[in-house]
């Protein structure tokens, strides 16, 4: 029997996840929306100690209930935005005073209450009472994008449908805690935003991302335009005379013009042999590439934007599965195209692609 992405997501989490965390597990409505909220404000690691100390001072909800707002304002000092710890408050206090300090039990009741939205009410409703609900976070978006291959922008409401229904689907009925978890825990640690663990991926085989070589494009975002600092690192990827070669069709910078394969990030990436040939393996699964060249940092400064980024030129030996359906043409081929001023000024520095070393060969 072909194995299902949710089968496959609970194999993951019940025999390879070693992920630790003090609320996993945890059956208590109370310490599960207190984890969510902390987490909302930053990252698990800081996360957990946030947590402990407000499991300590304030074990239940009647503690908390009780507290004076600034002992708790106190305590979430470095978290920020202190409209959700005021929530927090405000709700500890209304499920105290209106529900006799018991937590409501069904997703849309937990939903009325303030501070709590879809994705907290279905962490609660799922992870405290086995509730069919799925949790929606930037995990669970980026796995589906990637698994599914699914390139409707995730910032847009058409995005948040399409997702929100398919997670839904797939979210495992009988054990939805045991799936949510399963599904924040791999876009965590395997399914990674710019490193992801392709190479050791459990769900590898049924990856249509993976397949189609787009895994380190998804998931997509519209507004692009505010991104400041764009590093873009283009991978010239030759296979005997031919290079890949791709057309930009996303609403961003450099709409229909062409380009290679590209690894885009927020930050600078250290590049060197090892690194590209690492990156090679996990993202596309190639062995044995020839790395070929690594350029300096490349710089053009759009009107609210600042393009950086390397060129790496590399040689493979045959054109995997998840790549052949691309565009691969020759040099001549590739001067026919449109690519953005970007990258045709590297071209013009670069022999394979300078226009009179194949005129003059022909
Ligand atoms: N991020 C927010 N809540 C989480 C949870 N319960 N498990 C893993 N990652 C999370």
């Amino acid at each position: 029997m072909k194995k299902t992405v949710t089968n496959l997501l609970l194999d993951w989490h019940i025999n390879s996840n070693k992920r630790e965390m003090p609320w996993k597990g945890e059956r208590d409505p109370y310490k599960i929306w207190l984890s969510e909220i902390i987490l909302q404000q930053t990252r698990v690691e800081q996360g957990m100690a946030y947590y402990e100390k407000f499991i300590l001072n304030y074990p239940t909800i009647q503690d908390l209930a009780s507290a004076k707002d600034e002992d708790i304002f106190k305590l979430w000092e470095g978290l920020g935005y202190y409209n959700r710890c005021k929530n927090l408050l405000y709700t500890a206090r209304s499920i105290v005073e209106q529900k006799g300090g018991k937590f409501p039990l069904e997703y849309e009741d937990i939903l009325e209450l303030k501070g709590i939205g879809p994705y907290t009410a279905a962490a609660i409703a799922s992870f405290a009472f086995n509730k069919p609900f799925a949790v929606l976070d930037g995990n669970v978006y980026r796995v589906l994008a990637r698994v599914f291959a699914i390139d409707t922008p995730i910032d847009t409401s058409a995005g948040k449908k399409q997702f929100a229904a398919l997670a839904q689907l797939i979210l495992d009925k009988k054990y939805p805690a045991l799936y949510n978890q399963a599904i924040m825990d791999f876009g965590a640690t395997v399914c990674m935003p710019a490193n992801p663990n392709c190479s050791a991926c459990k769900l590898q085989i049924i990856c249509e991302g993976y397949k189609k070589g787009i895994v380190n494009r998804l998931p997509i975002k519209e507004k692009v335009l505010l991104k400041k600092n764009r590093w873009l690192y283009y991978f010239i990827i030759q296979f005997g005379n031919k290079v890949l070669v791709e057309k930009r069709i996303l609403k961003d910078i450099w709409d229909n013009l062409f380009e290679f394969y590209l690894l885009e990030s927020n930050e600078q990436l250290t590049l060197d042999k090892s690194s590209v040939q690492a990156f090679f393996y996990q993202h596309l699964g190639i062995n044995n590439i020839e790395v070929v060249s690594i350029s300096s940092v490349q710089k053009q400064q759009l009107t609210h934007q600042q393009i950086r980024g390397q060129f790496i030129c590399v040689n493979i030996s045959y054109i995997p599965e998840n790549l052949k359906h691309h565009k691969w043409l020759s040099a001549e081929e590739i001067h026919k195209l449109a690519f953005p001023r970007y990258i045709n000024q590297y071209l013009e520095s670069n022999p394979i692609f300078n226009k009179h070393s194949y005129t003059q060969t022909k």
